[in-house]
């Protein structure tokens, strides 16, 4: 059997007294790319910060490599090798883009492999290299985006919680965000990615989560998913 990385069963969470996620039930299994795709305001968020302990879960619990983590501090879990990379990028914009992806590289055991991290995140994108003397309010949004992945990706992540990477982005870049997903994936990192474009999602996963109103409303493989009918009809645009 497929070794599992993440294993999430029954997860509440929860703003204040308002229940937004309920029940929620996924895996990851290494080297897969998982994508969760939902509507607007159907809980893919929350789930990310759940799962990266930025938002506290209300109940379930959170397996990621054997250890339950459920409430364990977030940064923990990056020294675990988990990582999210938010919806809203959260760069530094006054800051150069090598300062920015220098700053993913936090947890003390990262340090001594910083630089051997920046070679390889410049390799993979040569357009960050260009531009490493730039201040990052300063870049374009695909290369915003590119910037927030390299950071992630600085503290060497087994599975990263991709969150929204398409967002704001023209359609072009948007082709381009999803390749990168491809080559990270190909260099051996696990992905969750949660995305509102179904289509790219379902074309880049192994597996996918469909997420409605705070709950996992159908699963699948990726390949299956695209031709059951409420998902071609609800997210891919299909009218028959
Ligand atoms: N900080 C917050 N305080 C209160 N409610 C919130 C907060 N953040 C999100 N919510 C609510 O929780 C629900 C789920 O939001 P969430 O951001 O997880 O959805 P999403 O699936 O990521 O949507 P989108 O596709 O728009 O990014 C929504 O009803 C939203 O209004
Ligand atoms: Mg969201």
């Amino acid at each position: 059997m497929a070794d599992i990385l993440l294993q999430v069963e029954n997860l509440d969470a929860a703003y204040g007294a308002v229940q937004v996620v309920w029940g929620v039930s996924l895996r990851v299994e290494q080297g897969k790319v998982v994508s969760l795709i939902g509507p607007n305001g159907a809980g893919k968020t929350t789930t990310l910060k759940v799962l990266a302990g930025l938002l506290p879960a209300k109940n379930g619990r959170i397996c990621f490599r054997g250890q339950d983590v459920t409430n364990e501090a977030s940064h923990k879990r990056v020294e675990r090798k988990l990582s999210l990379i938010p919806e809203e990028r959260q760069l530094w914009p006054r800051m150069t883009v090598e300062e920015n992806l220098v700053m993913g590289a936090y947890p003390a055991r990262l340090r001594p492999k910083a630089r051997e991290n920046l070679d390889r995140i410049y390799e993979m994108f040569p357009r960050l290299k260009e531009r490493r003397g730039q201040a990052a309010g300063t870049l374009s949004g695909g290369e915003q985006q590119m910037c927030a992945i390299g950071r992630g990706l600085m503290a060497d992540p087994m599975l990263l919680l991709l969150d929204e990477p398409s967002l704001g982005l023209a359609p072009m870049l948007v082709e381009e965000v999803f390749q990168y997903v491809r080559r990270i994936a190909a260099q051996g990192v696990t992905i969750l990615l949660a995305g509102q474009n179904a289509n790219y999602a379902l074309q880049v996963s192994d597996y996918c989560y469909v997420m409605e109103t705070g709950r996992i409303a159908l699963e699948g493989p990726s390949a299956e998913l695209v031709t059951n009918d409420h998902v071609r009809c609800a997210y891919l645009g299909a009218t028959s």
